[in-house]
Order: structure tokens, then sequence, then C-alpha cells
């Protein structure tokens, strides 16, 4: 178990800290407020590799002027002592200063699928998803990094970093985490009153009734209908976007794609407030014919 005296707070630390390890490493990169599905990003991480890194920084380049990086649950007590129930060789959780001693004058490009679903509300979110993560991955040079499927796009724009600059490292993919109730796990979850949390449920179940339409043979823009449907009849929900869309390259998918193969897999994609609080959460599908 990492006690809060072990965590790496600097770069220099963060070295010596990993010098210690021998065999192969597994990265976790979270903004900390851990949940259990961190932990199981973090078991899978275990299962893969000798030794698990674990990052907690809440990236101040991935918020917009307006959201909620003041507010952004911290409690790096709270955390380590959730990891400690897995078992974790290092933590790196710096100071923003420590990451930005200054404004970074070199920027890492995410590309166009960076302006789709997400982007198109949070413009420069990707962008300062990949700086962190690239920076990240150059001060712990790990064998495997691992993200949640809950961020798909954010996870879709990591693999084309890495691919694209050569980076050595291999990105895995972790399935969403969900409470009994359906609800996907998130540390802005913790934002929602009683009500609200039952509000946000809709996503869930919008996502589950667009992938029931899929399964009876309902084409893109019925299973697209279905879900939307659900969704602007849900009390105390805000719709941000739904989509059906590739999940390579987060395009939507056209409602004449006749060339496409008899089953084709689709994201079905949800952003919207409940409340203040914006959630996002996504399902695969397969769409038949
Ligand atoms: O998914 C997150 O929590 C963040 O976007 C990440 C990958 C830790 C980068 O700050």
């Amino acid at each position: 178990m990492v006690r809060v005296t072990e965590v790496a707070r600097t770069k220099a630390e963060l070295a010596t800290a990993l010098a210690s390890l021998e065999g192969t490493s597994a990265l976790v990169m979270t903004m900390g407020a851990l949940h259990e599905g961190h932990l199981a990003l973090v078991r899978a991480a275990r299962e893969a590799a000798d030794n698990v890194v674990v990052s907690i920084f809440v990236n101040p380049l991935q918020f917009g002027p307006d959201e909620d990086y003041e507010e952004y649950p911290r409690d790096l007590a709270a955390d380590l002592a959730l990891l400690g129930t897995v078992g974790v060789e290092a933590v790196y959780a710096p100071e923003a200063a420590e990451v930005y001693p200054r404004e970074p004058l070199v920027r890492i490009d995410p590309g166009p699928v960076a302006a789709l679903l997400e982007g198109k509300t949070r413009p420069t979110h990707f962008a300062g998803v990949l700086q962190v993560v690239h920076k990240v991955l150059n001060l712990v040079r790990p064998d495997m990094a691992f993200f949640g499927q809950k961020d798909a796009q954010q996870l879709a724009l990591v693999r084309t970093m890495v691919a694209d600059l050569d980076m050595p490292v291999e990105i895995r993919a972790v399935p969403i985490e969900r409470d009994v109730d359906g609800l996907a796990l998130s540390s802005r979850n913790s934002y929602l009153s009683a009500t609200q949390r039952i509000e946000a449920l809709a996503l869930s179940q919008a996502l589950v009734l667009g992938k029931d339409a899929a399964a009876h043979g309902l084409p893109a823009a019925g299973v697209r209908e279905v879900a939307l449907r659900y969704l602007a009849e849900a009390p105390g929900v805000r719709l941000d976007y739904l989509a059906l869309v590739d999940p390579q390259t987060f395009q939507e998918i056209g409602p004449d794609e006749g060339a496409a193969p008899a089953v084709r897999s689709a994201l079905l994609a949800v952003a919207a407030w409940v409340g203040p609080t914006r959630l996002i959460d996504n399902m695969e599908i397969e769409l038949h014919g």
C-alpha cells in the first residue's frame, strides 16, 4: 500500500520511485476522486503488468473557462486509501505548477475527431487531455496504459496520438463500470442530489433502449429516434447530444450506407446536463442490415 508520504509530488520523486521498480509497468491516469471505475482500471493494470503506476492530477488544460476545474473533488487521502485496497507500486500526484511551470508553448493538436461530439461543447478539452497524457506517458514510460471506455472519444484520441507520434506504449481499454441501476460511474456523480441521481438514470436507459432497438433490426435512424424520444421526455435532463457514430471515426452513421456490412458495430453516445452537472455515457451496439 502507498502511504501519502510515499506519493511522488515532483518529476524527480517520480523518477526515484520508478527507478526502484523491476519488470513491466502499467500506467493508470486519473484526476482523483477515485471510484470503482478507476479501480477496474487499476485491477486490469495489476493483472497485466508487474508494476502499476497511478497518476492523480486535475489537469487545468482540459477544463473550459466555465467548467468545474475549481470545484472538481480533490481528496488525496481518500484516493490513496482506495488504491491501497488494490495495491499499486507508485503514485504521481503533482501540483499544477509542477506539471505546467509555465504556459506550454508546444501543444498537441488532437486533430479533427476532437471537434466532434464532446469537442463541440468542449472545444479545447481534448487538446488539454492529450497534452497531459503525452507528458505523463513520457515521464512514466510504461509498457502499457489503461483508459476507460466511458471516455470513448478520449480513448480513441489517445490511441491516435500514440500511433501518429510513434509513442512506445500499448493502450488498453477497460469497459464502463456501472452501478447496479445502470448509472455509469463518474467522479461527477458526486455532484448529483438524490433526485438528480434518479433523473440521471435516463442516460443509460436511453442507451439500453437504443441497443434493444438495434437488436430488433431497427436501422440507425430508428435507433436514434427511440433513444432521443426517451431523453426528450426524461424529467430533469437537458440533452447536449445523442449520437450514433462509427466507433473509429466518430462520424455519424448515415441513413443510407448501402455498402455497409450486414452487421456493423456502432457507438451510441450521449451527453446531458442533470441540474448543473454534465454527464456522458455510451454503449457499443450492433446495427443489422
Ligand atoms: O479521463 C480522465 O480522468 C482524464 O481525462 C485523464 C486521462 C486523467 C487526463 O487528465
